[in-house]
């Protein structure tokens, strides 16, 4: 496996043992990715991009399912990108690890001499080992740092941002990335507190905003803070500023009958998502003409339209509950789906297209053309 330093942006493994926290680790949908990433990489010297590696389970499924598959993957988080390390050493010859923000992919891409990929994972936001490891700052149920950075050698801290904006600016970022609708009256609270000493941990800023909000609202909707530090998390990491860049970008770097598949956590970011799958997939054709312009035809054909994790798994790993899945298929160069086929893109849920097929299913056509030896 490569071992790049950060001006190569790639991580160093770690030498000795496993990486607890990975070993334990199973990812979300990992059957279900598996299914819609496959025809794409099945029976061939495949390429395939983990956007978000995290703790390498995606990546190892992957990794395992095709063994002619070359993996590339990006994290921001040098931690997470030595546990994938560890993870996937069986791999090591298939593997690249780099540390970047997933926006920079094409950069990445070009650096390693690949033109084009043939897959493309993003399992977005933050892992269980972010969660859960004092001292990184994104839980609201333990006391640490306001840290809240994915790589916590960059950027600000969510106690700079806290101690640092306008009332207006807190009141933005929480309302805009926290849908919160008490975002004014904690955006003055926190103010206040900040005008004694600084919000320095995670603690302190759990129970400002619990103290914030109207009594009656405390006692529902789960733990009060969580929508304040979902909308700090995304400011400290410019999350939607990312994804919004880097998805157009990843559609571009598929080959035809390449694949994307995004696991998203939070309606914020499947909206994005959602809606730069969406924008890929309808034809903007004048309605009046019979079939699709040169440059107006869509480049990708729905696969997954926001399915959650089935209810066994939720049970297993709470985490998954809030999980929705979209996917899509890049259509050929020479391939077009035709005025009467094209795709009621922004249709949600499991439906079916034009052609009566379940969209949601892995069985699509172009499915179903790989399992029986079609070529790409
Ligand atoms: C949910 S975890 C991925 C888990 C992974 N699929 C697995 O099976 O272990 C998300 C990972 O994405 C990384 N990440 C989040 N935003 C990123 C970005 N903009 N660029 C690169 N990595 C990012 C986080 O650091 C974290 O490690």
């Amino acid at each position: 496996m490569d071992a790049p330093d950060d001006g190569g942006r790639l991580a160093v493994a770690p030498s000795d043992g496993p990486a607890p926290a990975s070993a334990a680790h199973v990812p979300v949908l990992r059957q279900r990715v598996l299914e819609l990433l496959g025809p794409a990489l099945r029976d061939r010297p495949a390429v395939a991009v983990d956007a978000t590696v995290g703790l390498g389970g995606h990546a190892e499924a992957l990794l395992a399912a095709h063994p002619r598959l070359t993996l590339i993957g990006l994290d921001r988080d040098p931690v997470a990108l030595a546990h994938s390390a560890e993870r996937l050493r069986e791999h090591a010859a298939r593997v690249r690890l780099v540390h970047a923000v997933y926006d920079r992919m094409p950069e990445v891409l070009a650096d390693l001499g690949f033109d084009e990929v043939d897959a493309v994972l993003f399992d977005l936001g933050v892992s269980s080992m972010q969660l859960d490891v004092p001292g990184r700052g994104f839980s609201y149920s333990r006391d640490a740092p306001l840290d809240m950075r994915m790589d916590q050698g960059a950027g600000r801290t969510a106690a700079e941002i806290v101690n640092g904006y306008s009332v207006p600016e807190l009141a933005r970022v929480l309302r805009e990335f926290g849908e919160e609708r008490f975002a004014p009256r904690i955006a003055r609270a926190i103010d206040r507190a900040r005008r004694t000493e600084p919000l320095v941990s995670t603690g302190q800023l759990a129970q400002l905003v619990r103290e914030a909000i109207p009594a009656a609202t405390r006692r529902t909707g789960g733990n009060p803070a969580k929508r304040t530090f979902q909308a700090l998390r995304v400011e400290v990491n410019g999350e939607l500023t990312a994804l919004r860049a880097a998805l157009p970008a990843a559609v571009d770097a598929l080959a035809p009958r390449g694949r994307i598949a995004v696991l998203s956590y939070q309606s914020l970011e499947d909206r994005v998502v959602k809606q730069a799958l969406a924008a890929d997939a309808v034809d903007r054709t004048p309605p009046e003409l019979p079939v699709p312009l040169p440059g107006h035809a869509p480049r990708l054909r729905l696969l997954a339209r926001g399915e959650s994790a089935p209810a066994a798994e939720v049970a297993d790993n709470p985490r998954a509950a809030s999980a929705r899945l979209r996917a899509a298929e890049r259509i050929g160069a020479f391939e077009s789906i035709g005025a009467a086929e094209r795709i009621d893109a922004l249709g949600d849920g499991r439906e079916r297209d034009r052609r009566g097929v379940d969209s949601s299913g892995a069985e699509e056509p172009s499915d179903r053309a790989s399992a029986a030896g079609g070529a790409r």
